[in-house]
């Protein structure tokens, strides 16, 4: 059976290719007086190219090129006359006795080779796609090839490139559509100014892309060019020297059929045939970091999921359009080299390759003595090249890529002494930080003994500040503050460090010990202190002074649980104190038990608690503080939200389900959010999302069950229709207000105050039936461009559906949620009609007015 399908297969392709080379072949070569016309062809020796008319519009005018006819496949790869067809019933291709090659349509001449004198000449075309003319079999000069002479495809064998002799430039022009052959708008030619590098230019003048200079095996560009199977197969090379500078690709093994094209829509592609069909390997550009100078002058562009960022080159700062500049000025001899990893090197039309030194060690030297070198890099063969410009073009690539080396003052870095005052001081306070962890472990160990021989903790709590004052901590901590202070001081020290985390090779240590994510690890550590019992309280004169005595410039917000001040304690830490409304049942000692258990709950999309402060009535709760506020001040804002583009938007609506996945599952205490909105959202300085006021509802409600009946709390809007009714709630009521979020994040618009003149419907209700009707997208925030993926968002739509489904059964848990948000196909439960609860007018309902309106019933 297997066989036959075979056999039929071999059948049908033969067939195919018979029709493809449907003509009278003249062998693979032409004499001299000999010609072509109508339906003749050359075929190479091994039949994988054909010389001959071809029909490109069915009009009956053609050109004259050169084809693949194995594989069965119409690609040109040359043409002759690509500047004006012809008239295909009367056109010939005509070879002279002496040697000329010339196209003739009704006695007319369209293209020719040029006038040469040789005997005997021989047009012959070749199994690598070239068709040379040579004066006389064998070992004839070669007098023409078409090699030579480029259209838009490179084959292997071909040279891109200049030859100084001559000056000529050998380089591709696209097609002007896909069926018509005369010269486009796209160039992909060899640059020799500065540092050679292939650029892709618009109309000759416009540059749109470049490879970036030859390093090592491939483009600096253009890294998948090296580590691919392509590279067994392919032999890439790139030659530059006083004759001239070209890129060619020649076969290693002939066992692959490879094109490159340089497209009639402006990309660069590499096609290689896989034995059934052409498969698209690489195309250039292929993100927006591709993109030509994308991001200005010192920035690097780095590729998002479906978008890009830029960056300033550390040690310069931004300057809107005209690019980054540089903070500190340079002073020449004092100036040191920061190294930029994994990136493509600056556009080199102003750089100077000196490839003499072909040490990193040469070149620095170099450079570091020239006050106009601003940057510098080892190129492969180009040896050391040298800017002395803006570095313009920047890209980074997650793996592969070149380093660059850029002058910067040294006073960027921290001179080598003040890093070790700073060692000086890391080191002891990393040694206290170890002590304070012994010493939080006795204290454990010694209240668990007190309480067992009823022994005042008190007691024991002086007596551990005695020895600590023995061990001389630091000045600083004084009484109960011992714990929170250390950390802090000790995190923003380790932050300064790594402030000056530079350069990898130069202060090798600084990076072994605090990268970011060893400052993250360290905070974890920090918080294993607080679980062993510790939270750190405040007095509320100190409070009081942070918050200018709770003034109203200070406040940040209301939430549903009370006021929120931003303030800055005395030794510089900012912090944000959220003063508690109403008062909890229980006594200062449950109060603060409860606390540190919710201190101890660390995920990095939860808001840290530092510490508390209880003073008489007054419950204060200290937080870290959050650069960008809360997220409501983004999405509803017009002019905020176009800094939310569609990756950072789902980057939120992950992080908001992580964190809430780990409350309601990883963390020891499975705990009910039960006022999810973004006002409770709040963003760091990256924007990362961390859920704030979590735990909350637990101090205010002492003994927390799972479907308990109490008092609602919470946001009218975000609330679920069982917990607003009857009371009700359970996991899948966060949920259900994880849900609303997910759709107001999307479409930038309230659930509550959403108003759609003609339909009476709130958000949910609106993008049901824009989801049934499948005009799901209409739903999305105007602030969002139009380069984000559809896919992507309809699977967001849906699974923010799902969440608000009216019966709590046929919501998702979050583990579900999280897993949909991964995964590229999720199981398609059907879609129910969510609640919709009437649109309220009454604006911002405080979790007081709810419980006041609904409790009673
Ligand atoms: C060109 O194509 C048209 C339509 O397909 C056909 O009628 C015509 O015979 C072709 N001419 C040649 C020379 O192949
Ligand atoms: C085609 O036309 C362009 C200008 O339109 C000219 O520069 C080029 O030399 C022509 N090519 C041939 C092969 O005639
Ligand atoms: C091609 O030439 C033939 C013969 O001269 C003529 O009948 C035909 O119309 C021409 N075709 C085109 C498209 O010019
Ligand atoms: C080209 O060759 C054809 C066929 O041999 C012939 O009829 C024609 O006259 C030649 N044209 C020229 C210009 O030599
Ligand atoms: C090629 O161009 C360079 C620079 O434009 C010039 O110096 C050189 O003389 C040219 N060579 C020829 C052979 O024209
Ligand atoms: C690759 O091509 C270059 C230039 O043609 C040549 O010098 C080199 O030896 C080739 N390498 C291999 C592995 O074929
Ligand atoms: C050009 O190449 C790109 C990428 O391979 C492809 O998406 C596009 O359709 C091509 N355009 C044309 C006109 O062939
Ligand atoms: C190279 O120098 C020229 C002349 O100063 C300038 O116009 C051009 O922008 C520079 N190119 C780059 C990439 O910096
Ligand atoms: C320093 O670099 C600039 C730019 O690369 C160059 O023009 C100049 O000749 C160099 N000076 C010395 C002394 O090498």
């Amino acid at each position: 059976m297997a066989t036959l399908q075979l056999f039929l297969l071999v059948e049908a392709l033969a067939a195919a290719a018979a029709a493809a080379v449907v003509g009278q072949s003249a062998g693979d070569s032409l004499a001299a007086n000999g010609a072509i016309a109508g339906n003749q062809m050359l075929i190479s020796e091994g039949g994988v190219f054909q010389l001959g008319f071809f029909n490109s519009s069915g009009s009956g005018n053609g050109y004259l090129g050169i084809r693949y006819c194995k594989p069965v496949d119409p690609s040109v790869v040359w043409v002759a006359n690509r500047n004006k067809s012809l008239n295909l019933s009367t056109a010939t291709l005509n070879l002279t006795a002496d040697g000329t090659l010339s196209l003739f349509d009704n006695g007319i001449i369209i293209w020719s080779t040029g006038t040469s004198s040789a005997i005997n000449p021989v047009l012959q075309l070749l199994d690598s796609g070239n068709l040379v003319l040579t004066a006389g079999k064998p070992n004839g000069a070669s007098l023409w090839q078409s090699f030579d002479h480029p259209c838009d495809t490179l084959l292997p064998g071909m040279k891109l490139g200049v030859d100084y002799s001559t000056n000529i430039s050998r380089q591709l022009v696209s097609w002007k559509s896909p069926t018509d052959p005369s010269p486009g708008d796209y160039f992909f030619k060899m640059e020799t100014r500065g540092v050679p590098e292939i650029s892709m230019r618009r109309s000759s003048s416009e540059k749109i892309y470049r490879t970036g200079p030859w390093t090592n095996q491939g483009f600096s560009g253009n890294p998948k060019m090296e580590d691919s199977e392509i590279a067994n197969k392919l032999n890439f090379s790139f030659v530059s020297n006083q004759d001239g500078v070209c890129y060619t690709t020649e076969y290693k093994k002939k066992s692959l059929l490879t094109r490159a094209v340089m497209n009639a829509s402006g990309r660069f592609e590499r096609w290689n045939w896989d034995g059934g069909s052409w498969s698209n390997f690489w195309h250039v550009p292929e993100d927006d970091c591709d993109e030509y100078a994308r991001c200005g002058s010192n920035r690097i562009c780095t590729k998002e999921y479906y978008s890009y960022s830029c960056s300033c080159i550390k040690g310069f700062e931004d300057q809107g359009s005209l690019g980054c500049e540089r903070t500190k000025p340079l002073s020449c001899s004092s100036d040191r080299f920061l190294k930029v990893q994994s990136i493509k090197l600056p556009d080199t039309e102003n750089a100077t390759a000196h490839s003499t030194k072909t040490t990193l060690a040469a070149c620095e030297d170099w450079c570091s003595k020239n006050c106009s070198c601003l940057a510098y890099a080892m190129a492969g063969l180009s040896g050391c090249v040298t800017w002395s410009g803006d570095s313009v073009d920047l890209r980074s690539f997650t793996s592969g890529g070149d380093d660059l080396y850029v002058r910067l003052a040294a006073s960027e870095f921290g001179s080598s002494r003040s890093n070790e005052r700073e060692l000086a001081i890391g080191l002891p306070l990393l040694l206290g930080f170890l002590l304070l962890c012994c010493l939080g472990l006795l204290l454990l160990w010694w209240r668990k003994r007190g309480k067992k021989q009823g022994i005042l903790a008190t007691d024991l709590e002086s007596s551990v500040k005695e020895t600590g004052l023995l061990l001389d901590l630091p000045k600083v901590m004084d009484k109960d503050e011992r714990f929170g202070q250390s950390n802090s001081s000790a995190c923003e020290s380790l932050q300064q460090l790594s402030k000056t985390d530079f350069d990898a090779s130069e202060q090798h240590w600084s990076s072994i010990m605090i990268n970011s994510e060893n400052a993250n690890l360290h905070n974890e550590r920090a918080a294993s202190v607080n679980i062993s019992g510790a939270l750190s309280s405040f007095d509320l004169s100190t409070i009081k002074a942070a918050t200018n005595d709770f003034s109203a410039d200070n406040k940040l917000g209301e939430g549903g649980f009370g006021a929120v001040y931003k303030g800055q304690l005395q030794d510089g830490q900012r912090i944000a104190v959220k003063k508690l409304s109403r008062h909890s049942s229980q006594g200062p000692d449950e109060f603060k038990n409860e606390l540190t258990l919710i201190a101890n709950l660390q995920h990095r999309n939860l808001v840290r608690l530092l510490g508390s402060c209880i003073e008489g009535d007054e419950r204060l709760l200290v937080l870290e503080c959050m650069e960008n506020r809360s997220l409501d001040a983004f999405i509803y804002d017009k002019t905020k939200s176009v800094l939310l583009n569609w990756q950072k938007r789902l980057d939120i609506i992950v992080g908001i389900a992580r964190g809430l996945l780990y409350l309601h599952q990883d963390s020891n205490l499975r705990i009910i959010h039960r006022d999810l909105k973004p006002s409770n959202i709040l963003l760091d300085k990256d924007m990362n999302p961390k859920i704030s006021d979590f735990g909350i509802a637990r101090i205010f409600e002492s003994e927390v069950h799972e479907n308990a009946t109490t008092r609602p709390i919470g946001t009218l809007g975000y609330m679920a229709p069982e917990y607003l009714t009857s009371g009700i709630f359970s996991f899948k009521s966060d949920v259900f207000s994880f849900g609303v979020l997910v759709l107001e994040i999307l479409s930038g618009k309230r659930n509550r105050v959403f108003n759609q003149a003609d339909i009476c419907l709130n958000l949910l209700g609106h993008a049901y039936k824009l989801w049934k009707e499948g005009r799901s997208l209409e739903i999305l925030d105007d602030a969002l461009d139009c380069s984000y993926p559809a896919t992507e968002i309809l699977r967001c739509i849906r699974m923010g559906l799902l969440c608000v489904q009216e019966h709590s059964e046929d919501r998702p848990t979050m583990a579900e949620v999280v897993m949909m948000l991964a995964s590229e196909d999720q199981q398609l439960t059907p879609l129910k009609q969510p609640t919709i609860t009437l649109a309220s007018s009454e604006g911002d309902l405080s979790s007081k007015e709810i419980s006041v309106t609904i409790a009673g019933r």
